[in-house]
């Protein structure tokens, strides 16, 4: 296990850059799969997650030519799929394991999705229900955990209604869909990240879309070369070091702003920093800009609602960021962070009670009340990325040096994690 040591409180000044997008990087090596014709992308993101993506397709005999952030993709539609000769391997990737079971629902062999420890203990039954209607046999451990045994069939277009917001979900449902017969409508409660959707209509599909209700038409899709965006999801670590403290000041360049991602911008400035999203552009279907925050006295907040699975990721950051707030911050409808790589609302209680703060847990959320002086501490990773880099910026804002545990796993999303994070703190 590795270790990092960060000292605070720092300085945050900076310019940055982070690597692709993850999520958008998962669908365009799936999409270019299942299209039919060769595929360059540029900009994947290096993040072992998306390796595990590959792999699999790998495993599915697709062609596909992976530089360090670029691939080629011989897509052949998913016709061309054979059956896997060993348990596919999703590693730690809630993506690679949901998305996959809806490709391979469509597909007329079995095949095994397995995953590492932690990913063995999240909810499947999510994917298990919709595509079972849909006619693919899928038998999960206990009716609900990883692995997953899937064995494709005939499958029908389904009607279906989410019962959380779930991309991932939606996203298995749609790509099952694109293989049916008949039309496949999904409504989510609240709108969750939309970038299958984009894709699919970047690549051709026959798709609509009207609020959370979307309408597929099966139907083949022409590959197209496709540019990965920053990663919002990673830039976010950076923006909010800079952000409680005046005088700092981060600038990330060209990251993704897709608003179903950007929720977080809007409760920064809520709690008072200074963000501006500057140079507007748009690649393959999606927003980019550069992302600019200047850091102020901030204040806590209340929230909840629609904006949280605009957030969702971001979410152990404003527990950070609440710690150094005036007031008492309130997050609620945040209970999907129990089943994410790791239990996040109790991962990060853990962590900020280590360096001092006054926590207390929801089940659906935290209470936390600032602004408290943190003090440096032994913190753990929980095999986490998101709660690593999470502990790393809460370290950044703590007095004396700060050892965060596990931090290997940071490179799940975020390769490089530590020496980008370097780059923008300066001793005080
Ligand atoms: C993702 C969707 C979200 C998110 C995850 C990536 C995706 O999960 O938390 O990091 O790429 O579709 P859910 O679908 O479980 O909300």
């Amino acid at each position: 296990m590795m270790e990092a040591r960060i000292r605070g409180p720092a300085l945050i000044r900076g310019e940055a850059r982070v690597p692709g997008d993850k999520s958008i990087s998962h669908r365009a090596l799936i999409l270019g799969a299942m299209a039919k014709g060769e595929m360059e992308i540029r900009g994947l993101s290096p993040a072992r997650d998306v390796r595990s993506t590959a792999e699999c397709l790998r495993a599915l005999g697709v062609e596909l030519s992976l530089e360090k952030e670029k691939a080629l993709v011989h897509g052949r539609g998913p016709e061309s799929f054979s059956p896997p000769l060993k348990p596919l391997d999703c590693g730690n990737s809630g993506t690679t394991m949901r998305l996959l079971a809806g490709v391979l629902a469509g597909r007329p062999f079995e095949s095994v999705l397995v995953g590492d420890e932690s990913l063995s203990r999240r909810p499947m039954r999510r994917v298990v229900e919709p595509l079972s209607l849909m006619g693919a046999e899928i038998h999960a451990r206990q009716g609900d955990f990883p692995p997953l045994r899937v064995r494709g069939g005939h499958l029908r277009g389904i009607h279906y209604r989410l019962p959380v917001a779930s991309a991932q979900v939606k996203s298995a449902i749609m790509l099952a869909g694109l293989q049916a017969e008949g039309e496949t409508v999904v409504e989510e409660p609240l709108p969750s990240r939309d970038h299958t959707e984009r894709m699919l209509l970047f690549f051709g599909a026959q798709l609509e879309r009207d609020g959370t209700r979307i309408r597929l038409v099966p139907g083949e899709l022409r590959a197209r070369p496709v540019a990965v965006a920053g990663d919002f999801s990673s830039a976010a670590f950076l923006l909010a070091a800079a952000a409680p403290r005046p005088g700092a000041e981060v600038l990330v360049h060209s990251v993704g702003v897709n608003p179903t991602r950007t929720g977080f911008l809007e409760v920064l400035r809520e709690m008072g920093a200074d963000v501006a999203v500057l140079g507007r552009d748009e690649i393959a279907g999606e927003p980019v800009a550069d992302i600019r925050v200047r850091g102020r006295e901030l204040r806590g907040i209340e929230l909840g609602g629609e904006i949280v699975p605009r957030m969702i990721d971001e979410i152990p950051l404003v527990f950070v960021l609440a710690t150094q707030a005036a007031g008492t911050t309130v997050v609620r409808g945040a209970r999907e962070l129990r089943v994410k790589e790791s239990d996040r609302i109790s991962a990060m209680a853990e962590n900020l009670r280590r360096l001092g703060a006054e926590v207390r847990e929801l089940p659906d959320g935290m209470e936390i009340r600032g602004p408290r002086r943190l003090r440096a501490a032994r913190l753990l990773g929980f095999m986490d990325h998101r709660v690593v880099m999470a502990c790393a910026v809460a370290a950044l804002f703590a007095e004396g040096e700060s050892v965060i545990e596990g931090a290997e796993w940071a490179e799940v999303s975020f390769p490089g994690f530590f020496s980008v994070l370097e780059g923008i703190v300066h001793d005080r």
